[in-house]
This record gives structure tokens, C-alpha cells and sequence, in this order.
């Protein structure tokens, strides 16, 4: 076709903007906060640059600034106090997630507050909900056991006053039994984010440090989905929206690109999860020199945006916020 189909007149500088096809925009970002109970200053997370496990009394502080500057939702994981084997801390009515939702509500009310729904920050064996023996030997987690558990954390959110929950155990029928529970407590209007298509992945060991959720027994791959899945990817959120997900959620992000145009596809809202390790990458060849941090990152974002994603989880939000605000 050539000389006659020529895409780089697509491509002339003043033109550009006109074909742009995706865009990255602060309020499609989500930034993880962690709040520590027992700290009584912010504590770096040494596996992750630029983040900090924030106290008590800070955490207010830091969704304010977010706020300030421009990001509109939050993601707010606890570090208990005390662990066991029942995670009874994670639903606590004054345990620190509760608190850390009633303080940033106060500080910011605007904020969106979203709360990770889970047990493995809260149980002795870092597992996500009550582990038991499985048929095949081993300790492994007890499913419709810990659905029980997921509703307590759920509706506890919700009455601290989560705007959305997040159940990330990839329990079956976890979205279910957390909507009904919710409709029972009267938080009808609380949203359901499910994680769902939730990999098990390599690239979540920065956040177990961050996190202190390290796993102690068994591991993570009789609940999360194998890398080498894409169907089954596919079914996990199918599955969600039936049960009354509002959001689904893919995560990892960046290295699952073809599963977040499949969920694409469902119509539902799509968030993905840059998780800690894809933060951490790029973080560290920035460090030594061998990438442009701000390039890299915003290249990682507009690729998650140009997959489908509507919403970004990333621990870039506060960073890219202000790189989109010097390029405006
Ligand atoms: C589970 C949870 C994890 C992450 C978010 N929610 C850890 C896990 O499943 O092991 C990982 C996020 C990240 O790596 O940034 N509560
Ligand atoms: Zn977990």
C-alpha cells in the first residue's frame, strides 16, 4: 500500500493529541495505605521505596495528602497488634483497619474508602482465613470455614464505614456469602471490589514485608490461580458478577494484560492491582540508573488503562498524580 497508506502522518507532533487513544487520569488511581497499629512514627518498608507503614495518628494525614492531590480512593490494609489462628483481630470493632476507616473518613470525608478483606495479616499462620488438613495432606485453607470469617471482616468494614470492601482470599463463593452478609447488616449500599482474578504470583513478596503477612504454612496455590491460566481466569470473575461483584479486579497487573481484556469483556467495572513487586522493579533499576522512573511508571500505568483497566491500584498514585499535574 505504501506510498500511499503512510501512519506516520498520524504521528506529526501537532497532530498527536487528536489520536491519542488512552488516557491516564489521576481519579483512575487507587493508592494502598498500610496502617500499622503498634507504630508510633511512619516506618519505611524497606522492600518498598517512597512507602511507609503509617500509625494511628498519621494515617488521616496521608489520605489527606492523596486527597490534595487529586487521587480520590484508597486501599487500606491493617497491621494488627496480635495475632491467631482465628484472625480475630481482623474483625475487631476498634481493630485497626476500623479505626484507621473511621479516621480517614473524618480527616477526608470525600475520600473513597476501600478496605482489603482478608486474614492473612491477621492469623498466626499468614494464611487467608482458618486452615485446616486437606484431603491431599497438608495444611490447607477450609473454604466454606472461612467464609464465615470473610463476612465478619466484611461487615465490620462497612460499620466503621468503608465505602467499598475488597475480599482478596479467593474463597469460592466469597463475593456471595459477603453481599448477603452485608444486605443482613443493612450496608446494602457498600460496594463489593472483588479480587478476582487473583494470580499466584511471585511479584507479592514486597508487601509481605510491608504487610508482615508472610506465609508460615502451606502455601497460597490451592486458593490462587496458576500464571499458566487464562480460562480459568476468566471464569473466577464470570463467576463474581453472578454472585454480585460491583467491581472486579485483576491483579497482578502489568504481567496479565491479556486477562484484563478479557474481563473487559463482562461489562463490570475493571480495576487492576500493580502490585508490590512491579512497583519494586521498576523502582530499583530507577535506583541504579538503568530506567526513568517517571517514564517507566507512567508506561506501566497507560498500558494497564490501554488493556482495559478502569481503575489502577498502584503504590506510583501519589508520584504519578504529580507527574500528570506538571504535564497538564
Ligand atoms: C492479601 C493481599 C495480598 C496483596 C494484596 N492483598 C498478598 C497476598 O495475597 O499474598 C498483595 C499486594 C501487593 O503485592 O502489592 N491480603
Ligand atoms: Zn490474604
Amino acid at each position: 500500500m505504501y506510498p500511499e497508506k503512510r501512519m506516520r502522518r498520524l504521528r506529526r507532533r501537532r497532530l498527536l493529541p487528536l489520536f491519542t487513544e488512552h488516557h491516564l487520569r489521576t481519579d483512575q488511581l487507587i493508592a494502598p495505605l498500610f496502617v500499622d497499629e503498634e507504630a508510633a512514627a511512619p516506618v519505611p518498608i524497606a522492600s518498598m521505596p517512597g512507602q511507609a507503614r503509617q500509625t494511628m495518628d498519621s494515617v488521616g494525614e496521608a489520605a489527606a495528602r492523596l486527597y490534595a492531590a487529586g487521587i480520590r480512593a484508597v486501599l487500606l490494609f491493617g497491621i494488627p497488634r496480635t495475632k491467631d489462628a482465628a484472625a480475630s483481630s481482623a474483625y475487631d470493632e476498634t481493630g485497626v483497619v476500623q479505626e484507621a476507616v473511621r479516621r480517614v473518613r473524618a480527616e477526608v470525608p470525600n475520600l473513597v474508602v476501600i478496605t482489603d478483606v482478608c486474614a492473612c495479616e491477621y492469623t498466626d499462620t499468614g494464611q487467608c482465613g482458618i486452615v485446616g488438613d486437606c484431603a491431599d495432606g497438608g495444611p490447607d485453607l477450609l473454604n466454606d470455614e472461612s467464609l464465615a470469617l470473610m463476612q465478619r471482616i466484611a461487615v465490620s468494614h462497612a460499620r466503621a464505614g468503608a465505602d467499598i470492601v475488597a475480599p482478596s482470599c479467593m474463597l469460592d463463593g466469597m463475593v456471595q456469602a459477603i453481599r448477603s452478609a452485608l444486605d443482613a447488616a443493612g450496608f446494602e449500599e457498600t460496594l463489593i471490589m472483588a479480587y478476582s482474578s487473583k494470580f499466584a504470583s511471585a511479584l507479592y513478596g514486597p508487601f509481605r514485608e510491608a504487610a508482615d503477612s508472610g506465609c508460615s504454612c502451606g502455601e497460597r496455590s490451592t486458593y490462587q490461580i496458576s500464571p499458566a491460566n487464562g480460562r480459568e481466569a476468566f471464569v473466577e470473575p464470570s463467576l463474581d458478577a453472578a454472585e454480585g461483584a460491583d467491581v472486579l479486579m485483576v491483579k497482578p497487573a502489568g504481567p496479565y494484560l491479556d486477562v484484563i481484556a478479557r474481563v473487559r469483556t463482562l461489562d463490570l467495572p475493571v480495576a487492576a492491582y500493580q502490585v508490590s513487586g512491579e512497583y519494586a522493579m521498576i523502582r530499583a533499576a530507577a535506583e541504579r540508573g538503568w530506567l526513568d522512573e517517571r517514564a517507566a511508571a507512567l508506561e506501566s500505568l497507560l498500558a494497564i488503562r490501554r488493556a482495559g483497566a478502569d481503575l489502577i491500584i498502584t503504590y506510583f498514585a501519589e508520584d504519578a498524580a504529580r507527574w500528570l499535574a506538571e504535564d497538564a
